[in-house]
């Protein structure tokens, strides 16, 4: 897919005054710090399309981008980013929950996976509440420049294997790597082909 516009839409953290369009939408979700707004800069080939910082808890809304005038993206805050108050924390809980039980044009969600990183106790229960509630998720183990390509590999065969312990089978998974583009054809192709699928359910 050749991307000819990405423009942010709009900030907020109520679900109810996301943008009202009726197109297929893809939401970024993941740990504090996983690379979820630097990945949308990677696939958009935009510098600051999303705001990215070293400091986790950067993201702090639901932040809608169209993309082509045909689909959106949507960056959303991280979760388990110990230092926050935990008043905030429940808030945020609260939307991003939210967000997921209210969106009816979300298609897929990609939950972000640092490639280094083995299966945390967060991550499956935030995979086990989309699968509760109904939400199709891929997988995307993110920063997998920082390994060499015999870990990489190594790596994610003990993190799909530990993924069986829990699940009798396994979502779509891709490689990514926000330094050198690694995985991007091969997801915005897999977005293209999203929406192609469900075009008949946004007419
Ligand atoms: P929050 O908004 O705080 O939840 O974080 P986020 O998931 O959006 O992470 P963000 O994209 O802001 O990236 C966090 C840090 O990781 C930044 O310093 C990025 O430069 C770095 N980073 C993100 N992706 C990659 C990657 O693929 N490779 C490398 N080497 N660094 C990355
Ligand atoms: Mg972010």
């Amino acid at each position: 897919m050749k991307i000819k516009s990405a423009e942010f839409v709009m900030s907020n953290s109520n679900v109810i005054k996301a943008p009202k369009d009726r197109i297929p939408e893809y939401a970024f979700i993941g740990r504090s710090n996983v690379g979820k707004s630097s990945l949308i800069n990677m696939l958009m080939e935009r510098k600051s399309l999303a705001k990215t910082s070293g400091k986790p808890g950067k993201t702090q809304l639901i932040n809608h981008f169209k993309i082509n005038d045909e689909w959106f993206l949507v960056d959303l805050p991280g979760y388990g980013y110990a230092k926050i108050s935990k008043k905030k924390r429940t808030i945020f809980q609260y939307f991003i929950e939210n967000y997921f039980k209210e969106r009816e044009q979300l298609v897929c969600t990609f939950v972000l996976i640092d490639s280094r990183h083995d299966p945390q106790k967060i991550d499956l229960e935030f995979m086990q509440f989309l699968g509760n509630t109904g939400i199709p998720f891929c997988i995307v183990f993110t920063k997998a420049d920082k390994l060499t390509p015999t870990k990489l590999e190594k790596q994610i065969t003990s993190y799909k294997g530990k993924l069986l312990e829990h699940w009798e089978s396994l979502p779509t998974s891709f490689i990514t790597s926000s330094s050198n583009s690694l995985g991007r054809d091969e997801f915005l192709s897999f977005i293209d082909q999203i929406n192609k699928d469900v075009a008949d359910d946004f007419k």
